[in-house]
């Protein structure tokens, strides 16, 4: 190495230690007399200190021509401070400089390499590389890397097998659209990558491997947000000969030893909750269960007093606020516009102030007796200083809105706190579910996804009822994880097929090969993937993946630093076999 000692580990103990630093210049300092160079590597900052008339006149030019970000090779001596800096863990040392060189010049950096740096999304995209110089995003990635290795240690311990599936594949249907290859030997023909690999790893239980994991890379064309990356890593297991509480208990275990080995956290049991309860509760299949405020329904204590909105509503169910009873007009109008945001779709709100007198004060007084409210507020179990926000409608929108307001409640009431960690199996999901757009039943989870076998003769008569073993591993509202109990047998997953409105063919085409294996001895299986960037930016306490990932796209699914999607030169378009034209229009 060129160096000695990295830039973190001088102490007190190296005193009148000759060293040999190298690192980026985090800052410089001339008094004139004096000159202070704080130089940083990874590793930490080690503060340099050159004097005139004492460090050689060629060196002490030599440090005045550097700026911020060129990259030095120093060597000196370790002496005590006078001035002790106790926020840095360097800070009792500083080194006497004897020699300099500088081995790269730098530019001034566009943003400031600092915690809270004044760059902005876009600049610290482009110049990524110089955004990964920041300690908060090197250290997320110190992060990920320490979970990766965590969980290969823990599956490892249960036999678990690493093995790389292909990335040139053919389409698997997880509900997004798939990025395409272009073949160039085979013309007009196209590979897909992987939305993830289920249907090899299913295969690979059929090959008897009993249980397989991967760090893997996925790949979707799908709408980004703060948690969805067009390609994304997912930690991917499937075991053999298991029931789906082996599943959960086994996964639960990986999730636990995370937090023990990573955080020290002990994190309790994982409890359950079916998918029913998950809507009917928290109005979500991704409930935050680090507070409660859990949905009271009222049809039969609202409904039939003359209020006209509640009377024609499905569903009436509120939340209760704890201690918020005193709410001004201002907030309460602040609610009602939240819930009418187009996003939320609630047509109002109606609340219900329980005064700390006990007396009670409503947007709807007008319907509702003192006597009325007070049977409303049993049901929720609220005391006086409570606040009831209630709202009223078709019952999916209401759920969906009411967990929106009840999120923000959350916030408001400094719930949601980000180092308190909720985790939670939600079990039970439907089999399918309706899709407007294109007007026939999608797997809710994916095509390979077991029905519950006492739910199959549903299929036919009311398919939205089929339950399926299918589970969610969710972490304060956020889904983490998901898999299934698999079907193993020709016959169900023909059955699956049709129910998707599949052909015979197209199934055949698209998985015959997948049936095939199914008649070749496959053993009951299943699994589950977890979003290992949602993972990493949860245990970081962050709301965005972007900054656990080193080379994230942005919004617009694109990579700012090497510039891309772009352009490639018609000879490569022809070679492809891809019309020019058409690209070029
Ligand atoms: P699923 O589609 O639920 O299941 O994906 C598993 C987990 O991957 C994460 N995830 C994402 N993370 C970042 N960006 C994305 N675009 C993105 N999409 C999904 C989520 C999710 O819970 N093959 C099945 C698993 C199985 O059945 O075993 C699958 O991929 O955290």
């Amino acid at each position: 190495m060129l160096r000695t000692h990295t830039c973190g580990e001088l102490r007190l103990s190296d005193v009148n230690k000759t060293v040999t630093l190298t690192g980026w210049v985090q800052r410089t300092r001339d008094k004139g007399s004096l000159l202070w160079i704080d130089l940083r590597d990874r590793y930490g900052i080690t503060q340099l200190l050159m004097e005139e008339g004492k460090t050689e006149a060629a060196t002490l030019a030599t440090a005045r021509t550097v700026g911020r970000e060129y990259v030095l090779k120093v060597q000196g001596t370790v002496v005590e401070r006078l001035s002790k800096n106790d926020k840095m863990p360097t800070g009792d040392i500083e080194v006497k400089v004897t020699s300099l060189e500088v081995l790269n010049a730098s530019k001034v950096p566009p943003f400031t390499i600092e915690d809270n740096t004044d760059g902005g999304d876009d600049l610290r995209m482009k110049y990524r590389y110089l955004d990964l110089r920041r300690n908060t995003v090197r250290e997320n990635l110190q992060l990920r890397h320490k979970m990766a290795q965590q969980t290969r240690i823990y599956l490892d311990s249960l036999n678990f097998i690493e093995v790389e599936t292909p990335v040139l594949i053919k389409s698997t249907p997880e509900g997004a659209r798939d990025f395409v290859v272009p073949s160039r030997m085979n013309p007009g023909e196209f590979y897909a990558l992987p939305q993830s690999p289920q249907t090899f790893k299913q295969l690979l239980m059929v090959s008897g491997f009993d249980r397989y994991y991967q760090i893997v890379k996925c790949f979707r064309d799908e709408d980004l947000r703060a948690d969805r990356q067009p390609e994304f890593t997912q930690i991917d297991c499937e075991m053999a000969f298991i029931t789906q509480e082996d599943i959960l208990y086994t996964f639960e275990g990986l999730v636990r030893h995370l937090f023990k080995t990573v955080k020290g956290i002990d994190m309790p049991s994982v409890p359950h909750m079916t998918y029913a309860d998950a809507m009917k509760y928290y109005g979500s299949d991704k409930p935050d269960t680090r507070f409660d405020m859990k949905f009271v329904e009222l049809n039969d204590v609202a409904q039939g007093k003359g209020f006209q909105v509640f009377d024609s509503a499905e569903l009436v169910v509120g939340i209760c606020a704890k201690g918020c009873a005193e709410y001004t007009r201002k907030q309460l109008d602040e609610l009602t516009e939240f819930v009418k945001r187009p996003q939320i779709g609630a047509k109002g709100l109606v609340y219900v102030q329980y005064k700390a007198d006990g007396t009670f004060k409503s947007s709807v007084d007008k319907f509702y007796s003192a006597e009325d409210l007070k049977q409303w507020a049993e049901k929720f179990n609220a005391q006086p200083g409570d606040l009831l926000l209630v709202l009223s409608g078709e019952t999916a929108k209401t759920q969906k809105a009411l967990n929106e307001l009840r999120l923000k409640m959350g916030d408001a009431l400094g719930l949601r706190d980000k180092n308190k960690f909720a985790a939670l199996w939600v079990i039970d999901f439907p089999l399918l579910e309706w899709n407007e757009e294109t007007n026939r039943w999608h797997a809710m989870h994916h095509p390979f996804t077991s029905p519950k076998p006492q739910d199959i003769q549903l299929l036919d008569t009311n398919p939205g009822a089929v339950r399926a073993n299918a589970y969610d591993m969710v972490i304060n509202g956020t889904e983490v994880g998901g898999g299934s109990i698999r079907i193993h047998d020709r016959a169900t997953q023909q059955l699956m097929f049709k129910h998707l409105g599949f052909s015979d063919e197209e199934a055949k085409k698209q998985f015959g090969f997948l049936m095939d294996a199914f008649e070749f001895g496959a053993p009951p299986h299943g699994g589950i993937a977890f979003g290992f960037d949602r993972l990493c930016s949860l245990f970081g306490g962050a709301d965005s993946i972007r900054d656990f990932i080193a080379f994230p796209k942005n919004n617009s699914g694109r990579d700012m630093m090497i510039d891309t999607p772009s352009t490639i030169s018609d000879e490569q378009l022809k070679e492809l076999s891809i019309a020019v034209q058409e690209v070029k229009k």
